[in-house]
């Protein structure tokens, strides 16, 4: 806890009304929500995983994709700070009845709800909703779009085995055409400092990220072993602190992207052998995969599951990293842990 007791201090980071992309948060208020994640995870580790800070509040989850661990960790950290959740999946809504987007989420709208955590397969659909809904809300995933609290628990995974990311190299490795996650990824990185490299084929590299690579500063390859060799130019010839193996997300692709499985993890697979080469070079290097992962394909089953793999980690601050951010856009000023009551365990 803070030596305020707790309350955030005069002149923390202004908070946004809205999480819909990482370029909503300015540094100072992404290491706010870093840093009040770290007294969450304390809650995470108490025997009564119970604040009172939501009390009070509803929030809703409108998943019209498939989730398992986003979903589930909003639906914990609502519930361990003492707000009413409910869980609303596309298929089980209205929305199957032809209902449009926007009429359903004004429905949930007017039952007077104060956070709608969305994710929706089409980019761009939580700026939308945000222009018609009076609760605050959370993108949780649209299309190729972004995956802000994604990236937020990314960054606090990692920042958690490496200390600040600042200077740190990052490399990013896999679907980027298809990936949300590398677009908030990016756009985090880059304001806490980090360097960044992406990797993949030329057919999973968006159109257009040549130019944005330009703007944003960092750089792209498609030598995954010069890459983590230490080879190439500019931020390329840097070990690497941290490697994030990106899934190959099939279920977004029309046409072939890559000739078969077996040709993608020979060039871009974190196999066993270049998993191996990595924790000579670096024993400390740390793994990351925002999952559901595709073993044998984009990362071994020894590399998800070595020492270095930081994959449950990233769950596990998951819950931590959204009741921060549930905080932070709902509770404003009160303090993170105890608002509301005075000590821990002490809610229904
Ligand atoms: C990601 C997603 O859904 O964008 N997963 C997740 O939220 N943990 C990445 C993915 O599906 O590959």
């Amino acid at each position: 806890m803070r030596g305020n007791g707790g309350r955030m201090p005069s002149g923390a980071a202004a908070m946004p009304r809205h999480l819909l992309s990482m370029a909503d948060l300015d540094a100072g208020a992404i290491r706010t929500i870093l840093d009040t994640a770290t007294q969450m995870q304390d809650v995470q580790r108490r025997e009564v995983k119970k604040i009172p800070t939501l009390r009070g509040r509803t929030i809703i989850n409108l998943f019209f994709e498939d989730s398992t661990r986003t979903r589930s960790s909003f639906e914990i950290a609502g519930k361990w700070m003492s707000a009413d959740t409910i869980n609303i999946t596309g298929k089980g809504s209205s929305a199957s009845k032809g209902e449009s987007l926007r009429d359903t989420v004004r429905t949930i709208d007017a039952m007077g709800v104060d956070a709608l955590v969305i994710r929706h397969g089409a980019s761009g659909a939580a700026h939308q909703v945000a222009g018609w809904v009076d609760a605050h809300v959370i993108n949780a995933g649209d299309g190729t779009h972004e995956h802000p609290t994604q990236a937020l628990l990314d960054a606090y995974t990692m920042e958690q085995r490496l200390g600040s990311l600042e200077g740190k190299h990052v490399a990013i490795v896999g679907d980027l055409t298809h990936s949300r996650v590398v677009r908030s990824n990016l756009i985090s990185l880059r304001r806490l400092g980090a360097d960044v490299t992406l990797v993949a084929p030329p057919t999973l590299m968006p159109s257009g990220i040549g130019a944005w690579s330009a703007a944003e500063g960092f750089t792209l390859s498609h030598d995954l072993d010069a890459v983590l060799g230490g080879k190439g130019s500019g931020e390329a010839a840097r070990p690497v602190d941290a490697l994030m193996m990106l899934r190959v997300q099939k279920e977004r692709m029309s046409g072939g992207f890559f000739p078969t499985a077996r040709e993608y993890t020979v060039g871009y697979g974190l196999t066993r052998d270049r998993l191996n080469r990595l924790c000579d070079a670096n024993p400390e290097i740390v793994i990351c995969h925002p999952g559901p992962m595709n073993r044998g394909l984009e990362i071994s089953a020894d590399a998800a599951d070595a020492a270095q793999s930081l994959v449950l980690d990233q769950v596990s601050a998951g819950v931590a990293v959204r009741m921060s951010v549930l905080y932070h856009l709902l509770a404003g000023e009160e303090s993170p842990t105890e608002s509301g009551a005075t000590s821990e365990g002490s809610a229904a």
